[in-house]
């Protein structure tokens, strides 16, 4: 099929989590395979694909905006447009409907189909959102990765869990597991290429198995950690119940594993935990970080925060804020409750009033800054180690990467160290970031 796209120009907009970024390389990969070229802008392109996220309300109101955007190009020229992702799955056909200005529609397990599609004529209105119970495999070496240095590698998809306030079960269907020698395959295939760093990706990655061999995640993790090029791992998102003490003691175990997790609390009141079915107590969650610091007392901690879940009280929500003193996460996510079609939540009043949730944000916004900020505080004057990615986005005269805790660390240069590890000692900090100067390495 090489070749048959090849007048076709194509943009990809992203919305949503790590998984629809690496989707949307395989995307580009899928595309570039069969001869179309990737244009920088959506108004130079044939085809705009858009692939969207369906978590909150608010991220699946993005898609409708840019949709409008969109609308005033097609305006002017002729161009196709695909809605894939989350919100194609949970909408489907609602989305061809004349006013939306939508071409095809296709669900994260159907991507493959992609070249049929265009070759088919545009006036033929597509869609596809059929699940498949297996995992698919994707060539090797298809994705148009964004970076050169470290690279995502999805290894299993879906979520089994059925959080009480969550659509992604709905969106991308039971879990189903990457084989590991594909795995593998890949991760040599990047080490090959250069790239530093991998993130294995997966909506509940720690419940990994190995669908040939039963193999577990610790397994998964010891085996990528022998690709030898491949300096550091990381994982993400790990889910409290699926995150074993054979997983910490494996981290710690392997030293190309970075000391960093994100684990997502949710709430720290056990009542609120109950009612979200995310089967652990705050003390629960507060053991588990407790012997992660045995293990790795460096280990750089991030979580998510709900705010404004139904029935959470003053004193529930009080809770949340005393874990996020007690851990002092390096970074948090933190969200308002947003009701989710097809979840069980959604059947609950959702009586905490909007002002409410937006206060009890803020409210846990400034507590984590004012963390962040005394974390930071701390490491000026140290010399940290830095996998450097490229040239600061806003601020092109310095430099840009992540220390193995994944703090964003801004740095000058005076040559260019991309896709090094370089050691920078820290200057200055923001709440979200730390600044330096690169030294020699000794
Ligand atoms: N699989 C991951 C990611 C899920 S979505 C996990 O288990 O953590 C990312 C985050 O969005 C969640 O951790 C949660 O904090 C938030 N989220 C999910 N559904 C939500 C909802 N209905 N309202 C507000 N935040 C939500
Ligand atoms: Fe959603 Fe819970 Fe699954 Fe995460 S673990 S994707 S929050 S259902
Ligand atoms: Fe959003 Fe789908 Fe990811 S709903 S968070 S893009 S799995």
């Amino acid at each position: 099929m090489s070749g048959e796209l090849k007048n076709l120009t194509f943009f990809v907009r992203t919305f949503g989590c790590q998984m629809n970024e690496s989707d949307s390389e395989r995307i580009a990969g899928i595309l570039c395979r069969a001869g179309a070229k990737k244009a920088a802008r959506p108004e130079d392109s044939d085809l705009i694909i858009v692939n969207t996220c369906a978590v909150r309300k608010k991220a699946e109101e993005k898609l409708f905006s840019y949709l409008g955007r969109l609308a005033q190009i097609k305006k002017k020229k002729l161009v196709q447009v695909g809605v894939v992702g989350c919100v194609a799955q949970l909408r489907g056909l609602e989305l061809l409907e004349k006013k939306f200005g939508v071409d095809f529609v296709l669900g994260p397990d159907n991507y493959g189909e992609l070249p049929d599609i265009l070759r088919t004529s545009p006036a033929d209105k597509h869609i596809s959102t059929a699940w498949s119970a297996e995992w698919h495999d994707t060539p090797l070496d298809l994705a148009l990765h964004e970076s050169t240095v470290s690279a995502y590698v999805p290894v299993m998809e879906g979520c089994n869990n059925f959080c009480s306030y969550c659509i992604v079960p709905f969106t991308r269907g039971r879990e189903k597991y990457r084989p590991l020698s594909s795995i593998v395959e890949e991760v040599e295939d990047l080490g090959r290429k250069g790239f530093k760093e991998i993130q294995l990706l997966g909506q509940n990655v720690n419940s990994y198995r190995d669908p040939r061999s039963g193999g577990s995640f610790p397994d998964l993790l010891r085996a990528t950690c022998r690709v030898e090029p491949i300096e550091w791992i990381r994982f993400l998102t790990s889910h409290p119940k699926n995150f074993t003490l054979e997983i910490a003691e494996t981290m710690a175990a392997e030293k190309k594993i970075c000391r960093q997790l994100h684990l997502p609390l949710q709430s720290g009141a056990t009542s609120v935990l109950e009612r979200m079915r995310r089967s652990y107590t705050q003390e629960d969650y507060l053991e588990k970080i407790a012997f992660l610091r045995r293990l790795m007392p460096d280990i750089s901690l991030s979580t998510d925060i709900i705010v404004g879940f139904p029935g959470e009280s003053e004193k529930d929500f009080e809770e949340s804020l005393a874990v996020l003193r007690e851990v002092r996460f390096t970074n948090i996510f933190s969200f308002r409750y947003s009701p989710r079609p097809l979840t069980r939540a959604s059947e609950f009043k959702d009586d905490v009033p909007g002002e409410e949730k937006s206060r009890r944000l803020a409210e846990v916004q400034a507590l984590q800054k004012q963390i962040q900020l005394e974390n930071h505080g701390r490491k000026v004057g140290s010399v940290i180690k830095v996998l450097c990615l490229g040239p600061a986005k806003k601020t092109p005269h310095l430099y840009s990467g992540r220390d193995e805790g994944y703090e964003v660390v801004n740095f000058q240069s005076a040559d260019d160290c991309s896709g090094s590890f370089v050691n920078v000692r820290v200057t200055g900090f923001g709440p979200y970031s730390l600044y330096g100067e690169r030294i020699p390495v000794s």
